[in-house]
């Protein structure tokens, strides 16, 4: 018998019900350039080598040495994870609020992460909380600048290099944000990028991955894209390790060539608009806008959102976030998922049982994960609302109906 799950949407498909008063990313503004790049693809019977382009003109606008196309930011890290020099039960250092797509390849590689929490009332870890997560079998620290928010890395970086630790970066929500004016996705040894539709750069299913580091990239390039296959003369290909097929379908090449053109002029706008709604929401009271610290000079703004004082509503952020939609946020939910400790139940499983890489070896120790890994992330995302929908096509007056919205609601359910 088949059972039916419902199964979690992606894309343009993740937006499709989404109706309400404010723009939604969908249908997306591509670069008028798009369908010329697409067209030298086909007309060159696939020859042409759009994929190079893409990653030679990335790699000059981020200024680093080499970006290598995916097909998304979960194969960027994966290919990364799996580029890295760790053995199996070595510890990886990640945030606790983000995506699978964080994980997934540190986990296939039997990578132990271990879940830093974040800094009270924020989305990102610092590195006053990754400190006391160092022990001898740590190898990196994986941060991720939750929707676009650049983590303090001055202080993380040097934590590392304390400790001889690699910091690699998911950059995938904070496409062409900046840190004391650096690029998020240069802050660390490496970093991932998503161009999935519904994020900040949308090209379709796209993502890169980026590193100064000459071999890196080729370790990337070979495990991540060629198989792990070397050619063996008078033989033919041999495969020395597992590797991937990770590389950018010519076609989302030319749309992310495309969007490249365009992203900068976005960004500007996203910054711009996000730091007005943050200062409307943060006049209403009970509500709580993601605070965007000084060192974040550019926000480039994925994902937006709010927390809500639970003594301030007789409603909780679900519900909250239910009549926020009603009213005309399309998108508007509550946020409680992105707390992968207690997310992702097949680790508390594995860890419990003592399943490999939780067996000793070559884990050295015993791990827990669950909804009480990191206390102030689960406090976080307990009364975090948010809306995926904010993106480049926001004016200020979209800015002022949706904190009126947000005003309006509050008012409506305030105790
Ligand atoms: C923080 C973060 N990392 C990684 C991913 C995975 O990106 P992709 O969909 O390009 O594989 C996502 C996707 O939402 C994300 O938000």
């Amino acid at each position: 018998m088949i059972v039916a799950i419902q199964r979690a949407k992606f894309g343009a498909a993740a937006h499709r019900d989404e109706v309400g008063v404010l723009p939604t990313p969908f249908p997306r503004t591509l670069g008028p350039n798009a369908l010329k790049y697409l067209e030298e693809v086909v007309q060159s019977g696939l020859l042409a080598d759009m994929t190079h382009r893409f990653e030679s003109a990335f790699a000059e606008e981020l200024g680093v040495k080499h970006c290598i196309a995916t097909p998304g930011c979960t194969p960027a890290l994966a290919a990364l994870a799996a580029a890295f020099p760790f053995e199996p039960g070595d510890e990886i250092i990640v945030s606790p609020i983000t995506d699978y797509g964080t994980l997934q390849g540190l986990i296939r590689e039997n990578y132990i992460p271990v879940f830093a929490d974040t800094e009270p009332g924020d989305v990102n870890l610092s590195a006053r909380t990754i400190e006391p997560c160092i022990t001898d079998r740590t190898r990196a620290v994986l941060v991720v600048h939750f929707t676009g928010l650049v983590c303090d890395m001055a202080p993380i970086n040097a934590l590392a290099a304390k400790h001889n630790l690699i910091v690699y970066e998911d950059a995938c929500q904070a496409v062409f944000s900046e840190y004391q004016g650096r690029l998020a996705g240069t802050l660390g040894f490496a970093a991932g990028f998503s161009f999935d539709s519904e994020k900040t750069m949308g090209s379709d299913v796209g993502g890169c991955v980026v590193t100064q580091d000459d071999e890196l990239a080729e370790r990337v390039r070979f495990i991540g894209q060629s198989r792990g296959g070397v050619m063996k003369p008078h033989y033919g290909r041999l495969h020395a390790e597992p590797g991937y097929a990770y590389r950018m379908p010519l076609c989302t090449a030319a749309i992310s060539l495309a969007q490249l053109e365009i992203i900068r002029e976005q960004v500007v706008r996203r910054d711009r608009m996000i730091r007005l709604l943050t200062e409307l929401l943060d006049e209403i009271p009970g509500v709580t806008p993601l605070g965007i610290p000084e060192f974040v000079n550019v926000y480039s703004c994925w994902m937006t959102g709010f927390r809500i004082d639970p003594s301030a509503f007789r409603c909780d952020a679900e519900e909250f976030a239910r009549q926020l939609a009603e009213a005309g946020i399309p998108g508007a939910g509550q946020g409680k998922y992105y707390l992968m400790p207690e997310a992702l139940t097949f680790l508390a499983e594995n860890a419990e049982r003592k399943a490999y890489p939780y067996s000793t070896p070559p884990a050295s120790r015993e791990y827990r994960y669950g909804p009480d890994s990191c206390p102030n992330a689960k406090a976080f995302l307990e009364h975090f609302i948010r809306w995926s929908t904010f993106c480049e096509k926001y004016t200020e007056e979209h800015c002022h109906l949706a904190a009126e919205i947000v005003a309006e609601v509050a008012e409506r359910n305030r105790v």
